[in-house]
């Protein structure tokens, strides 16, 4: 029967999109790739995906629309912003999430009165999109508690026309829920063993936060995405580095818990014993990470060594005997150029945008116009001249990004 045979190839397609998601291990990463295979399994042309925050709310962590992508061209990322709903039945969100029920709704502007939900349309005016068709699922941990949301919107038949999600669909979608719960469960566990590493970290150095380190782990992926595109390389290879380097980005400066928070919280400049204290942050870091056995540990050290090495070769830690952080020769030679790994030349640049971009004990914020101009002096002396040019092109989608990760206090 040919129907049989349909739903044997969406069995098929479930799970291998499923079994996808079982090797990314960030959560932000695994948020996006869970909506971008949720859409292919339900052909639709947008959608949204919520996490259940600590808070009890729904936060929308990204979106998608194809229209809206073709409109803006391949390369333009959209700017959406960041807003949350309560856990309430008002919403259509918050209505799954707390009745752990899944909603097929075949038109947004003609649901029945008697529901207690509404289609919220300032949403689609704000986006001038018009949301028709809707299927919003549940993604339920083990325990069985609702941690996300999953929105599609405006399921496309073969002509691409907006139609209606089919029932027969349902199934499909929530056995694909399912895996995909059970990945953002782990990623979740991940991440939060992170950022409490952050935290250690901050105990001693205030400014280390996990907003820090979130913002740049979201910058170096940004940027690395923008240049790996340029250089056609593997979609396979980009999606597998955007993994590993979103992580150790994050923990770059884990070694200054092994610097005293008298050199760290000074409010003034350093001299010069200070600063030698200091700059061996990279050399510790390296040590954290010494025993690697994944391939995430071995970014991780690659990026904690190399995130002060300067292009021009005026950086830090600089050519050392691994096994004891001693300079070779007996004087510094900082790496130079493409000695430098990749990643570190990244991060570097993400982590000083960063550090001009926000306050410290020892400076103002700077104005975003100043910073700017201060990245371009330094590229091509202390950093990648290419990279610095690509992250200046780009700097509205950092600035977006950055929105999503203010400093709490
Ligand atoms: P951080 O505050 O996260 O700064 C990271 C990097 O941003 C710095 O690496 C430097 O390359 C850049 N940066 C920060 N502020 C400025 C600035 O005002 N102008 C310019 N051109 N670049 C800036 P660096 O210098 O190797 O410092 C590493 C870490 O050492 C800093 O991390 C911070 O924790 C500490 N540090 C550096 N200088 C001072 C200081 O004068 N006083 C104190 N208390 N800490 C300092
Ligand atoms: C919601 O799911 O409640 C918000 C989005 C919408 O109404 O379209
Ligand atoms: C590493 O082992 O990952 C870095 C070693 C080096 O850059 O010298
Ligand atoms: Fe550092
Ligand atoms: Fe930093």
């Amino acid at each position: 029967m040919a129907k049989r045979g349909i739903d044997k190839n969406r069995d098929k397609l479930v799970l291998e999109l499923g079994s996808q998601l079982d090797k990314i291990k960030d959560v932000d990463l695994l948020l996006e790739k869970i909506l971008r295979n949720a859409r292919i399994v339900t052909c639709s042309d947008a959608g949204s995906i919520y996490v259940r925050t600590a808070a009890g709310r729904l936060s929308i962590r990204y979106s998608q629309n194809d229209t809206k992508q073709k409109e803006a061209g391949p390369d333009k990322k959209l700017i959406y912003s960041s807003f949350e709903v309560p856990i309430s039945q008002d919403t259509i969100a918050g209505y799954v999430a707390e009745t752990g029920e899944m909603l097929n709704i075949p038109d947004m502007y003609s649901i029945p009165k008697s529901r207690p939900y509404r289609h919220n349309s300032d949403f689609d005016e704000l986006t001038n999109y018009r949301t028709v068709s809707s299927l919003t699922i549940p993604l339920r941990s083990e325990s069985g508690e609702v941690i996300g949301v999953l929105q599609l919107l405006n399921a496309l038949d073969e002509k691409k026309k907006v139609v209606s999600f089919s029932k027969q669909l349902e199934p499909y979608a929530g056995l694909f829920a399912n895996i995909a719960a059970g990945a953002l469960e782990r990623a979740q566990l991940t991440r939060s063993l992170i950022n409490r590493m952050i935290m250690m970290s901050s105990m001693r150095d205030p400014k280390e936060t996990a907003q820090h380190a979130n913002r740049l782990g979201a910058f170096s992926v940004e940027l690395y995405e923008r240049w790996a595109r340029l250089k056609n390389r593997p979609p396979a290879e980009i999606e597998k580095n955007k993994d590993t380097l979103r992580i150790a980005a994050m923990l770059h400066d884990i070694g200054k818990v092994g610097v005293s928070d008298l050199i760290l919280k000074k409010p003034g400049k350093l001299d010069s014993k200070e600063r030698e204290v200091m700059e061996g942050h990279s050399f510790i870091g390296y040590q954290i990470f010494e025993q690697s056995c994944t391939e995430s540990d071995l970014v991780s050290r690659e990026i904690a060594l190399r995130h002060h090495e300067n292009w021009d070769g005026t950086g830090y830690p600089g050519h050392i005997d691994l096994s004891t952080g001693a300079p070779l020769e007996g004087r510094r030679q900082g790496l130079k150029g493409e000695e430098i790994p990749l990643f570190a030349r990244i991060v570097s640049i993400c982590d000083v945008y960063d550090a001009l971009s926000n306050v410290r004990v020892y400076k103002d914020a700077w104005p975003e116009s100043r910073v700017l101009k201060e990245l371009k002096r330094l590229g091509g002396k202390k950093f990648d001249p290419e990279l610095t040019e690509l992250f200046i092109s780009m700097h509205e989608n950092i600035k977006s990004i950055a929105s999503r990760y203010p400093e709490v206090n």
